[in-house]
C-alpha cells in the first residue's frame, strides 16, 4: 500500500518506519526543510532507542521516503496519515487543531483517488467529523473518508508499542474505510493483535480515556504513598498487592514526583476541557490534574526537610531531568517545577541528565549544568534523584560520599534500598517508604 505521514515529529517518524517494516510503501512529509534534508542523510531529530537503525534500513530499501512536497506526496496513496502537534493553547489549556486542520485543507486540495485520511495526532472528540467537513468543504467531488487511529506509543519503547500492541483502535464510519484499514495493518492482525472497530466518536474518547486511566492510576498509587508515609506504611508492599488483583495489574503502580511528558499533561487537560464544553464534567480527572499539579512542587519540600528544614544556602545535585528515562524530552516533567522551587528557596542547583541536557536548559534557567552525576554530586549539601536513568544505579556511593559536603539523599523514584542507604550512612528519604526497611 502507499501512505502518506504529514509531520514528522514522533508519531509521524515512528509509525512511518514502522509501516514501512511491514512492507508498505511510505513518504513523510514536513513543512521544515531542515528537517527534511537530514531525514534523508539518516540524522534523526528525536532520541528514540532503535529508531535511526529502522529508519536508515527502510530508507535504503527505497520504502521510506521523505518530502517537503505535500502535493507530489500523496497524489497516489491509499491513506493519508494526519501527525501533526495538538500542543495546549496558552489561553486555557485544551488542544490547538490549527495545524490538524491545515493538514486536512491540503490534503483536501492533493487527493488523486479515494484516499483514507487517518487522524493520527490525538485530537478532541469531534475532530474527525471536522476534518471530514473541511475535506468536503475544499474539495466536495473528491472521494475519501476520514478514519480515527489513535496511537498509543510510550516515549522510548515506541517501536516496541507499535510492533507488538496490546491492540490497534479504528474508528470509521465506512466499510469502505474499514477494509482498506484492516489491510494496512494486516502484518499485525496475523499475528494476532486485536484490531477494534469503533466508529470514530468511540475511538477519539479511547485515547484520551486511556491516557487519563493511566494518570489516575500513577496518581492514586501516589496518594497512597502519601498515606503510607503518614501510617508506617511500605507504597512499594501496597502496589504488589493491589497489582496482584486481576482486575487492576500490577502497571502504572510505582508511586513517584508525578507524571509528566507530552501526552499525560496536554491529554488529560484536553479531556477535562472537552467534557465541561459538552457539559458532563470528569470530576475524577479534573482532580487528578489538581493534584500531579501540585505534587511537582510539594517534592521540593522533601530535599528542604532532609537538609534540616531548609534549602537556604544549600547547594543541591538534581539527578535525571527529562520527564522519565530513554528520551531526551523535557515536556512537563516533574523536575522543572522541582528546581524552580528549590531555587526559589535559596538553593543553588547543579543538574545532570545523561540525555536531556540541551532541551534542559531551554527551560531550566539558573542551573549549573554537569556532564556526569559525579559532577554534579562534588561539594553537594543534597542530592534528589528525579528521572530513574539506568546509569544511577551504579553509583559508588563510597565515593558519592566522599565528594559530597553532607551524605543528604532524595530518592524520588525508589532506585535504592532504604536499608542499603542507611548502610551506606547516607540520610534518605523516598517515596512512600520508611526511612530503612522494616
Ligand atoms: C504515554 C502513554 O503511556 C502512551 O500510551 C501514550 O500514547 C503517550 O503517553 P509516555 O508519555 O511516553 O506515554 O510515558 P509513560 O511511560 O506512559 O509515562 C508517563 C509519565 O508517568 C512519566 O512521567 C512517568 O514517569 C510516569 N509514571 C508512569 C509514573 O510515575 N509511574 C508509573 O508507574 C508509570
Amino acid at each position: 500500500m502507499r501512505l502518506a505521514m504529514i509531520g514528522t515529529g514522533y508519531v509521524g517518524l515512528v509509525s512511518g518506519a514502522c509501516f514501512a517494516e511491514f512492507g508498505h510503501d511510505v513518504v513523510c512529509v514536513d513543512i521544515d526543510p531542515g528537517k527534511i534534508e537530514k531525514l534523508k542523510k539518516g540524522v534523526i531529530p528525536i532520541y528514540e532507542p532503535d529508531l535511526d537503525d529502522l529508519v536508515t534500513r527502510n530508507h535504503a530499501a527505497g520504502r521510506l521516503n521523505f518530502t517537503q512536497d505535500l502535493k507530489a506526496g500523496i497524489a497516489d496513496c491509499d491513506c493519508v496519515f494526519i501527525c501533526v502537534g495538538t500542543p495546549p493553547r496558552p489561553e486555557d489549556g485544551h488542544a490547538d487543531l490549527k495545524y490538524v486542520y491545515q493538514a486536512a485543507k491540503d490534503i483536501a486540495g492533493a487527493m488523486g483517488r479515494y484516499t483514507v485520511i487517518v487522524d493520527k495526532s490525538t485530537v478532541p472528540v469531534g475532530t474527525a467529523r471536522e476534518v471530514d467537513a473541511i475535506v468536503k468543504a475544499e474539495n466536495p467531488a473528491a472521494e475519501w473518508d476520514v478514519v480515527s487511529n489513535p496511537e498509543f506509543l510510550r516515549e522510548g519503547a515506541a517501536i516496541e508499542d507499535f510492533m507488538e500492541p496490546d491492540r490497534v483502535v479504528i474508528g470509521a464510519d465506512s466499510e469502505r474505510a474499514r477494509s482498506v484499514m484492516r489491510q494496512l495493518y494486516a502484518p499485525l492482525s496475523d499475528k494476532g493483535v486485536p484490531i477494534l472497530m469503533t466508529g470514530r466518536e468511540s475511538a477519539e474518547v479511547i485515547k484520551y480515556a486511556t491516557n487519563a486511566f493511566l494518570a489516575t492510576k500513577v496518581t492514586f498509587i501516589n496518594e497512597m504513598a502519601d498515606l503510607c508515609e503518614k501510617v508506617g506504611g511500605n507504597v512499594e508492599d501496597v502496589a504488589r498487592g493491589l497489582g496482584l488483583d486481576d482486575r487492576i495489574g500490577p502497571r502504572f503502580l510505582r508511586a513517584g514526583p508525578g507524571y509528566g511528558g507530552s501526552c499525560f499533561p496536554k491529554d488529560t487537560m484536553a479531556l477535562v476541557k472537552t467534557a465541561e464544553m459538552v457539559g458532563s464534567p470528569t470530576w475524577i480527572v479534573d482532580a487528578v490534574v489538581k493534584k500531579n499539579d501540585a505534587r511537582k512542587r510539594q517534592m521540593a519540600h522533601r530535599v528542604g526537610e532532609i537538609c534540616g528544614g531548609s534549602v537556604k544556602g544549600k547547594t543541591i545535585a538534581v539527578l535525571g531531568l527529562t520527564f522519565k528515562p530513554d528520551t531526551d524530552d523535557m515536556r512537563e516533567s516533574p523536575s522543572i517545577d522541582i528546581v524552580d522551587e528549590l531555587q526559589s528557596n535559596g538553593a543553588t542547583v547543579r543538574a545532570y541528565d545523561p540525555e536531556g541536557t540541551d532541551q534542559a536548559k531551554a527551560v531550566i534557567k539558573g542551573a549549573e549544568f554537569c556532564s556526569s552525576a559525579m559532577d554534579a554530586l562534588t561539594g553537594a549539601d543534597a542530592a534528589v534523584l528525579v528521572t530513574e536513568w539506568a546509569e544511577f544505579e551504579d553509583l559508588d556511593f563510597d565515593v558519592v560520599k566522599s565528594v559530597m559536603k553532607a551524605a543528604n539523599f532524595v530518592d524520588l523514584r525508589n532506585v535504592f534500598s532504604p536499608a542499603n542507604m542507611q548502610a551506606a550512612g547516607f540520610n534518605y528519604l523516598s517515596i512512600g517508604r520508611p526511612a530503612a526497611a522494616k
